[in-house]
């Protein structure tokens, strides 16, 4: 049994593999951004958890390989063209591809990035191969759904909560829920197990985007990686914005509302008003109260599995570090 840094170290080493290969394509300037890309390191959470889901029912990883690099290569693609889409500067410390090439590249190499995904779960071996293969495609459709719904509602004011967390969910858990049962479909365990991993994952995922969101606000640059305050600029309907508005009245909420508003303005100014506001209405500790709620619905998912205790102890925790993280 593997713990999740020897998964990372195994998995690290199948990718650089998988890059060497990358580095032999032409012409230079669309493979060399996707090079750049997964040499920028990143957490790899989801390859390791659909490692961490495949070494439930079976020690040998042969068969989860090109599942785990399809996944974060799907995942490092999401990022090129979400960076462009939310206008950010700074990736896992690293300046963004639009940024350090430009938009065009991004996209384009971005799209390669996406073809590549396909072509490794073209060769995962598996009698449940069509299976994960739908879910692999239904996956990827829904996560543009998610990015969707994530853009139109910067320009909406009257989002609710539900319609937050259906977008949160589609951008960001479901990636983490189908790699956990693509991992548990590569080593052939039952429907039921699968589907259980599957909401596990969801949980999980849900309880993560949260956490991204209080970091992007409340985080710090050199650890999280990305410029603190993008959400705010962008007016994304954070879990924060929402209950915010909800709760925010008086002078308190038109400051928000000509903040959400204002087309010209100084950047660092704008989002320390918007924090001075979630401060004052305590609006972290209910994200943290939802993203505690889910931690603990993926948890009780966990004690379902029909797996031996010990074999389960390393899922629990990596939910429980990651709900510490503070990159
Ligand atoms: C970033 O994902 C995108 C979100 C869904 C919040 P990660 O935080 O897993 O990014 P890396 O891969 O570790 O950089
Ligand atoms: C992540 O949303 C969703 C995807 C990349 C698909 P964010 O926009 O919050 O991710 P970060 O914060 O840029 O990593
Ligand atoms: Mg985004
Ligand atoms: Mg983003
Ligand atoms: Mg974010």
């Amino acid at each position: 049994m593997l713990h999740f840094d020897e998964l990372v170290s195994l998995f690290n080493t199948k990718l650089e593999q998988e890059i060497a290969h990358i580095e032999k394509r032409k012409p230079q300037n669309l493979y060399e951004p996707v090079i750049y890309t997964l040499n920028m390191g990143g957490k790899r959470i989801r390859p390791v958890l659909l490692l961490l889901a495949h070494q439930l029912y079976n020690n040998n990883f042969e068969n989860a390989f090109p599942a785990a690099i399809a996944i974060e290569m799907f995942h490092n693609f999401t990022l090129l063209h979400d960076d462009i889409m939310d206008n950010a500067d700074l990736r896992r410390n690293f300046k963004t591809v639009h940024l350090k090439y430009n938009n065009e590249t991004a996209i384009l190499s971005g799209d390669a990035m996406s073809i590549l995904s396909y072509e490794y779960i073209t060769q995962c071996q598996s009698k449940n191969y069509r299976e994960i293969f739908e879910l692999f495609t239904q996956t990827a459709l829904k996560i543009c759904e998610g990015q969707q719904f994530d853009m139109d509602f910067e320009t909406r004011s009257d989002v609710s909560v539900d319609e937050y967390l259906e977008m949160i969910g589609l951008k960001t858990a479901i990636l983490l829920a189908a790699s956990l049962k693509m991992g548990a479909l590569t080593a052939n365990a039952t429907t039921d197990e699968a589907n259980l991993l599957y909401e596990f994952g969801y949980n999980l995922g849900m309880a993560f985007q949260l956490q991204d969101d209080i970091l992007d606000t409340f985080g710090e640059t050199t650890s999280f990686g990305k410029i603190i305050g993008g959400d705010i600029v962008a007016n994304k309907k954070t879990f924060l914005m929402l209950n915010a508005l909800e709760l925010a009245k008086g002078e308190t909420l038109s400051d928000l509302e000509k903040l959400l508003s204002v087309t010209d303005f100084n950047r660092q100014e704008k989002i320390q008003k918007v924090k001075n506001i979630y401060n004052v209405l305590g609006v972290v500790k209910l994200s943290q109260q939802k993203m505690d709620d889910y931690y603990n619905k993926a948890i009780s998912n966990l004690d379902l599995l029909n797996v031996d205790e010990n074999r389960k102890k390393e899922l629990f925790l990596v939910a429980n570090k990651m709900m510490k993280r503070k990159s």
